[in-house]
């Protein structure tokens, strides 16, 4: 086979992974049950894999292909994957390098600067236990990102608020109870005027998992309020011991709509957004508004509307960074229907801002090239409009 066969080939393969990790990005977008993803997540796996084989034997003639009965339909399938993998990636390279992303000041710590010993101390027996282990798996080494962002539009009387934003624990048997406990401690230390959780907190498996993750928040303390919402995960399983939880530390449930509270003697607009895993879009999230609004939102998807109807913070996760991250390319994986847009840390559109959490935990411990982590947030106000 000819160098130029060989980059055919290398093309058709590269459009025919763009199209299978497209089509999954935006199905995990979407409100689907657990059953159904995990059906979806093994037909893209054995479609990903299968399909360069498939093509491959009906290619070399090994088996009967449409090459002896269609040959016209086989070759304009192979040409229409080559010049999607011709075009796909640099356009998608193009569409992340206009993303609207910021880079305030920020500083980056190791959490697990006090999780010592061994990191088997820190999973349950088992497979996943063992994967958390294997050396360049970042999912036992959460970092803490401190950052001062200036917000315009912020009112005055929030100026220097401190916002712990946590995000995406996935509580369940790996990472195990002693690892939460220990970055809690950590996380007690700072004592932010609030803490916002955005979903994704407790796996299912029982009440065990539910245990850790009051042992968890009963460790932070906050001086304002405590914020939270819940994502798909938790709406896989039953709501009720995460809400009783949080409800007896104290936080406020924002669910799938508008709210108020008092900060600083201010009342402050919330937003909670649940949506799409939990009913319908809320009442009133199409009318815009005029006060500067604090949003949390599993998804970040939400937050191009966000910013058409006025100004303010949204804090999202559900996306973890990505996971795997690939050096030069970034995350491959991302459950959003912007694709790799809103991957992870800060974006703004006019005077609306978003943070994009990693998260701490995720559904499975794999993570390479991408900690997991929480982040704090100092909001200052910018004298910019
Ligand atoms: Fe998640």
């Amino acid at each position: 086979m000819g160098w130029d066969a060989w980059i055919f080939a290398f093309l058709v393969l590269l459009g025919h992974s763009q199209l299978v990790v497209f089509l999954h990005n935006r199905m995990y977008s979407l409100a689907v049950d657990h059953k159904t993803t995990d059906r979806i997540q093994l037909v893209h796996f054995l479609w990903l894999c299968i399909g360069p084989i498939t093509l491959y034997f009906l290619w070399s003639g090994q088996v009967p292909s449409p090459q002896t009965t269609d040959p016209e339909w086989f070759r304009s399938l192979l040409w229409g994957l080559a010049a999607v993998g011709l075009i796909g990636p640099p356009m998608d390279i193009y569409l992340r390098s206009i993303r609207r992303k910021m880079a305030p000041a920020s500083t980056r710590s190791p959490l697990q600067a006090t999780i010592v010993g061994h990191p088997g101390n820190y999973v349950s027996s088992g497979i996943w236990g063992q994967i958390a282990q294997i050396p360049g798996n970042r999912s036992l080494y959460p970092i803490l990102e401190c950052s001062e962002v200036p917000i315009a539009g912020l009112p005055l009387a929030l100026d220097g608020l401190t916002v712990l934003h946590l995000s995406d624990l996935h509580i369940k048997k790996t990472p195990n109870r002693l690892f939460f406990e220990t970055v809690a401690e950590e996380l007690a230390k700072l004592e932010p005027d609030l803490i916002c959780l955005t979903g994704d907190l407790v796996e299912k498996g029982g009440s065990a998992h539910a245990d850790v993750f009051r042992s968890f928040l009963k460790r932070l303390r906050y001086l304002e309020a405590g914020l939270a919402i819940l994502g798909n995960h938790d709406f896989w399983h039953s709501t009720k011991p995460t809400l009783n939880i949080l409800e007896d530390l104290g936080y406020l449930h924002l669910g799938n709509k508008k709210s108020t509270i008092r900060i600083r003697n201010t009342n402050v607009s919330l937003w909670g957004l649940e949506y799409p895993w939990n009913s319908e879009l809320p009442e009133g999230w199409k009318q815009p508004f005029e006060e500067w609004t604090l949003c949390l939102s599993h998804t970040p998807d939400h937050f191009s509307r966000f910013a058409r109807l006025g100004k303010g913070l949204m804090l999202a996760g559900h996306v973890h960074g990505g996971q795997i991250r690939v050096p030069f390319f970034g995350p491959v994986i991302m459950p959003s229907a912007y694709g790799r847009t809103f991957d992870q840390g800060w974006f703004r559109r006019k005077n609306a801002y978003l943070h994009v959490s990693q998260g701490l935990g995720g559904g499975h411990p794999i993570r390479f090239g991408c900690s997991p982590g929480a982040s704090l947030i100092t909001l200052k106000a910018s004298s910019e409009t």
